[in-house]
């Protein structure tokens, strides 16, 4: 199996964070550095990533997290600033986040150790759909938001489509917005807002695949249920 499979499989992360992983030196196949994702190996090689054996594949773990403000969504940093593994550094297993959160925004985030459904899930083929909440500065006009829904173009690429609802106006000057995205491109509310003249003031995520924080206090998680992950898997084309 290619190396990159294997770490997937294995649940060290997802197979595009496993090709990072690789490139950047930290896997080797007994005990040589394996800088290329494509090499082969099998169950009798000694496989460890930063210096820790690959041990077979564990049990695969899901957890929904309600990532609060002020962590980043990496599983180490260089920093020591507080990522989200360590809100769920009583599981066993070696969670990763299904993409990211900016640190500054709070909101439903999905940690697992299934690479394979996490690939699947952060790819736009699956148009797989996030809801954000979004207070902006200013008043929103209705160009704007009809902007938004018909896609603009970030970084000389187009965005999707998107859903988007004013819910209200807050203390007389800002706007709260409902956004859906079907896609995760870096900051990706932040930029569209700001394509159309509005800064985000503050950004939560209020579903990921149809799941929400419901009855979950800011900062803890909950295991998801066999259904939950049964239709993550039907969403995405994979056999449960
Ligand atoms: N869009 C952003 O700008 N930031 C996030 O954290 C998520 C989506």
């Amino acid at each position: 199996m290619r190396l990159v499979k294997y770490l997937a499989r294995a649940g060290v992360a997802s197979r595009r964070r496993a090709e990072i992983i690789i490139s950047e030196g930290r896997v080797r196949v007994n005990g040589t550095v394996a800088d290329k994702p494509q090499i082969i190996v099998g169950n009798d090689d000694e496989i460890t990533v930063d210096g820790k054996p690959i041990t077979g594949f564990e049990e695969k773990v899901y957890v929904l997290l309600n990532k609060p403000a002020g962590y980043i969504s990496t599983t180490r940093d260089t920093h020591n600033r507080p990522t989200v593994t360590d809100l769920v550094s009583d599981v066993e297993a070696r969670l990763y986040p299904v993409g990211r959160l900016d640190a500054d925004t709070s909101g439903v985030l999905l940690l697992t150790n299934d690479g394979e459904l996490a690939c699947r899930l952060m790819h736009p083929r699956y148009n797989v759909k996030k809801v954000y909440q979004a207070r902006v500065s200013g008043l929103v006009k209705s160009e704007a938001l009809e902007q938004i829904r018909s896609g603009l173009v970030i970084d000389g690429e187009k965005t999707a489509p998107a859903g988007v609802r004013n819910l209200k106006t807050v203390s007389n000057k800002d706007t709260l917005l409902e956004i859906s995205l079907t896609e995760g491109k870096k900051r990706q509310v932040k930029l569209m807002c700001a394509a159309v003249g509005h800064r985000v003031r503050a950004l939560r995520r209020v579903s990921f695949a149809g799941m929400t924080t419901a009855n979950l206090p800011r900062g803890s998680y909950r295991h998801l249920d066999r259904s939950e992950i049964e239709s993550l898997y039907r969403m995405v084309g994979l056999k449960a």
